[in-house]
């Protein structure tokens, strides 16, 4: 690892092959998820979209037989109806949701309101209303899963972008995403490392420049860098990690 990092570095597990990410992925939320239900009455965790997650989802739904008390929202998501096939709860559900046989009043997609920035502010009611509160005041979750993209972006939050450095409010509208759809609602980055405990999955040749870059230091032009390190842990293959400073 870079030495120039003036912070202490996230716990980061590099696994032979994509699957075996997902594999490993999967049994560290299994293992978050059950240790959580042991101490609280609630759990909640907030889910990444795009596609790195699904396999990770898929397995994860089967290593939990009693999902009670586990409610299920989403870290970020494109402003779509709920049944596009872009949509990050439509993967969500039917990857994990449906699969696990959780309620259907523990799962709580964005809603879909008159407009991107509506979307944003209802949801964030949404969860200030059923999260505790963290330290800072911020809604906490028990757990944040995050991609990363080829830029470095988690979440919504793309590279030197005003909804990266939002820092008030639990959620912000994004409507000029460079990933598309551009309009989009995700968590904001103060929401995000409030939570208890994250985890970035991360797979393929085409994230090593970012993962190196966001491990390397705290940087703006690579989003991942202003995830807090305590308490996250990265999961990549060898080639998302193909560029990590070994040291
Ligand atoms: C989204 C995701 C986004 C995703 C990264 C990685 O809505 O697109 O939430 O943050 O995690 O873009 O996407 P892939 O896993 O598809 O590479």
């Amino acid at each position: 690892m870079s030495a120039d990092r003036a912070r202490p570095m996230p716990t980061v597990q590099i696994l032979a092959t994509a699957d075996a990410a997902a594999r490993e992925a999967a049994e560290t939320l299994a293992r978050w998820i059950r240790r959580d239900k042991t101490e609280r009455a609630v759990v909640h965790v907030a889910l990444a979209g795009g596609s790195t997650p699904r396999q990770a989802y898929r397995e994860l739904a089967g290593m939990i037989d009693d999902w009670s008390g586990v409610h299920l929202w989403l870290g970020d998501d494109r402003y779509v109806p709920p049944d596009a096939p872009e949509a990050n709860i439509a993967m969500v559900r039917a990857a994990l949701a449906t699969p696990s046989g959780i309620a259907e009043a523990q799962i709580h997609p964005v809603p879909i309101d008159a407009d991107v920035a509506g979307s944003a502010r209802h949801y964030g009611e949404m969860i200030a209303a059923a999260l505790p509160a963290a330290p800072g005041g911020a809604p906490m979750f028990d757990i944040v899963v995050l991609g990363m993209g080829e830029d470095g972006h988690v979440a919504s939050l793309f590279p030197e972008s005003e909804a990266l450095v939002t820092r008030d409010g639990v959620c912000v509208a994004v409507s000029d995403a460079p990933k598309p759809p551009a309009e989009r609602v995700s968590l904001t980055l103060g929401v995000i490392n409030a939570a208890r405990r994250r985890l970035i999955l991360t797979t393929g040749d085409v994230k090593a420049d970012a993962l190196a870059n966001g491990l390397a230091a705290i940087d703006p032009r690579f989003p991942v860098s202003l995830v807090r390190d305590q308490h996250t842990t990265v999961i990549a293959d060898r080639a998302a990690a193909a560029l990590i400073d070994a040291d």
